[in-house]
């Protein structure tokens, strides 16, 4: 059995990354047929679009990508490809499991959240108008729709993974008809899962709680912007991006890929962490049914960064991309 997988490896680290979790994959025996597709600004610069027809409609075929990280321009330039093709397949879940690692050592050994975030609207529609020379107007958009959605999505997946409680994070106080309307439909969802102990938490004070106490909380359920934020703070939490895998779920495509970006700082030094990305694919594996090699990916995974020898720079080792891919592949065998 072989699968169709579409996949991006992006620009930044993303060729690094993408040729170390493609090594992992198949060294867990899984077979997957990869349809390379590009987005983001090598597509720009040479196909002229940062999400080309060809790529989505790869994505459509197969239902199943796997996406390296793509670099945005700050202030001007072209459109995120994320957001892009987040909108173009109305992948309106993005989840991300953040989990303490054994043996990395944070201030906290017992992390184990899962982020729900809402994908496709708040700030991220790109409505902006400039109103007069000196104003713009960014409009924050918050639908039943997609409110409603997201929330039934994050209480669904607290019944199949079993976790007992969700925080729904919002600033309703100052927001009060947007954030107002996010907070009312998650609530109104929320009423259909009993089981489910469901809390709200205004979301700078969330942020507090987090750095403070992050090992009570379970499933974090966000809009577009703070889910955002949040990614990267709780990422923190457990030893930096470098370890945060991630997904993004609509009716009917999946689309997985890594918390972080394409990190310009380290590209082409093989000097990234590719954990997030390989642990994005056991995600995957995992999605397309094929359990126990996920669970093997993870397990060795946890192994090599168990040893410190084989740790990457931002987890504090001196390991390259390399170094850390073999030692994920040894664990594996
Ligand atoms: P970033 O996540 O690329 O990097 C933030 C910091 O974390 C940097 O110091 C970087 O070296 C480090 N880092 C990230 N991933 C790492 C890894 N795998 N191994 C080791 N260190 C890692 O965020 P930044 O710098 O804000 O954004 C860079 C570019 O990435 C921007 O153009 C941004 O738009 C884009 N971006 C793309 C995303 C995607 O394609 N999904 C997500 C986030 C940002
Ligand atoms: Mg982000």
């Amino acid at each position: 059995m072989s699968y169709a997988v579409t996949l991006i490896p992006g620009d930044g680290i993303g060729e690094e990354i993408t040729q170390a979790m493609q090594q992992v994959v198949e060294a867990s025996g899984v077979k997957i047929n990869w349809d390379v597709q590009s987005a983001g600004l090598k597509a720009v610069q040479t196909l002229g679009s940062a999400l080309p027809e060809a790529t989505l409609s790869s994505i459509r075929k197969n239902q199943v990508a796997l996406k390296g990280p793509t670099t945005t321009p700050v202030g001007t330039g072209h459109k995120s490809a994320n957001v892009l093709l987040r909108q173009s397949l109305d992948l309106y879940a993005a989840v991300r499991p953040v989990k303490s690692v054994p043996g990395i050592q944070t201030r906290f050994d017992h992390v184990d959240l899962i982020l729900v975030r809402e994908n496709t609207e708040g700030l991220y529609t790109g409505l902006e108008v400039q109103v007069t020379p000196d104003t713009v107007v960014s409009l924050k958009v918050v639908t039943e729709k997609a409110s409603t959605r997201i929330a039934r999505f994050a209480l669904e997946l607290c019944e199949k993974q079993k976790r007992k409680k969700i925080t729904i994070g919002h600033k309703a106080n100052i927001i009060k008809l947007g954030d107002g309307l996010f907070l009312r439909m998650a609530y109104e969802q929320a009423q259909k899962y009993a089981q489910v102990q469901t809390e709200d938490c205004i979301v700078d004070a969330l942020c507090m709680k987090l750095v403070m106490n992050p090992e009570r909380f379970d499933v974090l359920l966000l809009e577009n912007l703070y889910g955002d934020i949040l990614s990267d703070l709780c990422a923190g939490l457990v030893g930096g991006l470098g370890l945060v895998p991630g997904a993004n779920f609509g009716d009917k495509e999946a689309v997985f890929e890594a918390v972080h970006g394409s990190a310009p700082d380290i590209a082409g030094q093989n000097k990234a962490n590719p954990t997030a990305l390989i642990k994005s694919a056991a995600m995957m594996l995992e999605y397309l049914g094929e359990k126990s090699a996920a669970e093997n990916i993870e397990n060795a995974v946890n192994k090599a960064l168990s040893h410190v020898a084989s740790r990457t720079a931002d987890l504090g080792g001196a390991a390259t991309t390399e170094i850390f891919t073999h030692a994920v592949i040894k664990a594996l065998a």
